[in-house]
Formats: structure tokens, C-alpha cells, sequence
């Protein structure tokens, strides 16, 4: 998949000799998450072996500006955490079968926050789960803007006004615009102390009737 985004990016496929550059993406993206949650050159590779129509790289002429990762899963309510939904980032979880289309991560360059570029991605997936007969997205968006008020309230407590929307979050707000309706926090699902070691999750029904599960 190829196609001029914007005007002026290109959104396509990522081939073998971006590994390099999106792994030197995430280390600027996600300055606080664990080195172990970081993805390697060796696992982006692994990647398009794995599930080649779900990852997406955006570029700015031959630069990678921004990333994603994404495999199929259904949904699990039982806890589980970032490395084990991705099998440590390998995506041997990948299940041709699942319902939904699972976004690890969406990597926007900070300079190129702003712009557009998640809204492309998110609707890229969208038309992936479309083509493959899902329902739809999910994923867990990592409520950043905790750092700035962590001092104030608790990580529980921040999720709660968040789904609320009671308040503003530079990531899982942008994703609500985006289309996805927030689900619940999930906590201890990873190791990044801006985001309280949580991320809430979400999903993004192709038909708004479609629920997650029978409680959400
Ligand atoms: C979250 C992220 C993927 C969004 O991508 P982006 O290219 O910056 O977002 P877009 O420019 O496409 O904006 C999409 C919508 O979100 C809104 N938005 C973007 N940044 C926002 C912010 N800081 N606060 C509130 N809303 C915001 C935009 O206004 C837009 O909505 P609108 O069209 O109704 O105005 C990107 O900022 C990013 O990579 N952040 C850091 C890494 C991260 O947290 N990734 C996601 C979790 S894995």
C-alpha cells in the first residue's frame, strides 16, 4: 500500500530498510517507556513478515516521520499487559482469525504532532479491518497529560474524568477524536511513570452498533 497524504507525505507499507529509522522513532516518541517496550529494528522486520498489511510507515521524502504497529486479536478482559498482547513485541499473539485489528502504537515525530498524520493512520487501520472482514480497532492510548497533574490525583482518579471527558489528555483525546470510544484503564499494562504504568483501552467499531463485549 502506497498513497500521497496531506498533500505532501507518503503513507505506505514499510519496507525492510525503515526498521532502522522507525526503531530511532520510538526511542524520541516514547521518551519514558521501558527500553524493553521500545520495538527494535530486528522485531519491525519481523513484523511484515508477520501481518504486512497492518503496519504503515508515513514519510517526508525519505525520512520516516511516523509509524505503526498493529496486529489481530480478540478482546481479552482478563488483565494483561503490553508485552504479553504482543508477544514482547514480536507479534506472535497475531491471530489471522480475531475479530479486531489491534493497534500497538501509533510514533507521530513531536514535530509533526498536529498535522493530521494520526488521523491518516487510525483511518488506514480502519480501512485494513474493513478489507479483512474485522469489526473494527481497539487499542490502549497512554494518558500522558498525568504527568503534568500526578501530584494532584491518582492514575485511577485520572482515567475516571478522562472517560468522563472531564478532561484533556494530548493522547487519548486526540484518539477520541479520532473516532474511539474509551473502554476502561488498564492498569499496569506498561512501564512508563508519565502515563502511571497504564494505558486506557479503546475500540473503534466499523458499524456503531458493534460493541466490544457484552459490557462495553
Ligand atoms: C497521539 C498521536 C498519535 C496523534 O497523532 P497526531 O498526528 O498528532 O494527531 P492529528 O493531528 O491527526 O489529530 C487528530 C485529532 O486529535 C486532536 N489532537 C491532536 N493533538 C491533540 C492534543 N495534544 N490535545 C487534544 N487534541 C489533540 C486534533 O485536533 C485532531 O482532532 P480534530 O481534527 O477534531 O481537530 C501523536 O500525537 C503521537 O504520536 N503522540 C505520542 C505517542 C503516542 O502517545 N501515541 C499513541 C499511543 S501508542
Amino acid at each position: 500500500m502506497k498513497k500521497i497524504i496531506l498533500g505532501k507525505y507518503t503513507l505506505q507499507t514499510p519496507t525492510l530498510e525503515h526498521a532502522k529509522q522507525q526503531a530511532e522513532l520510538q526511542a524520541i516518541v516514547f521518551p519514558t517507556l521501558s527500553w524493553e517496550e521500545l520495538i527494535t529494528e530486528e522485531k519491525y522486520k519481523k513484523h511484515l513478515e508477520i501481518f504486512p498489511e497492518g503496519q504503515f510507515v508515513v514519510l517526508d521524502g525519505d525520512r520516516v516521520v511516523a509509524s505503526c504497529t498493529t496486529l489481530r486479536q480478540n478482546y481479552h478482559k482478563e488483565h494483561h499487559t503490553f508485552l504479553e498482547i504482543s508477544d514482547n513485541l514480536w507479534l506472535g499473539t497475531h491471530d489471522p482469525n480475531a475479530d479486531w485489528i489491534y493497534g500497538l502504537d501509533v510514533s507521530v515525530h513531536p514535530n509533526y504532532q498536529g498535522r493530521g498524520i494520526g488521523r491518516e493512520i487510525y483511518n488506514a487501520r480502519q480501512d485494513v479491518a474493513r478489507k479483512l472482514g474485522c469489526k473494527g480497532q481497539m487499542t490502549a492510548g497512554m494518558p500522558i497529560g498525568f504527568e503534568r497533574v500526578k501530584n494532584q490525583m491518582t492514575i485511577a482518579e485520572y482515567c475516571d474524568k478522562l472517560i468522563k471527558g472531564e478532561i484533556i489528555d494530548p493522547t487519548v483525546t486526540a484518539q477520541t477524536k479520532c473516532g474511539f470510544i474509551l473502554v476502561k484503564p488498564l492498569f499496569d499494562y506498561l512501564d512508563d511513570p508519565r502515563s502511571g504504568n497504564c494505558s486506557v483501552l479503546m475500540y473503534w467499531p466499523l458499524d456503531s452498533k458493534t460493541k466490544l463485549s457484552e459490557n462495553h
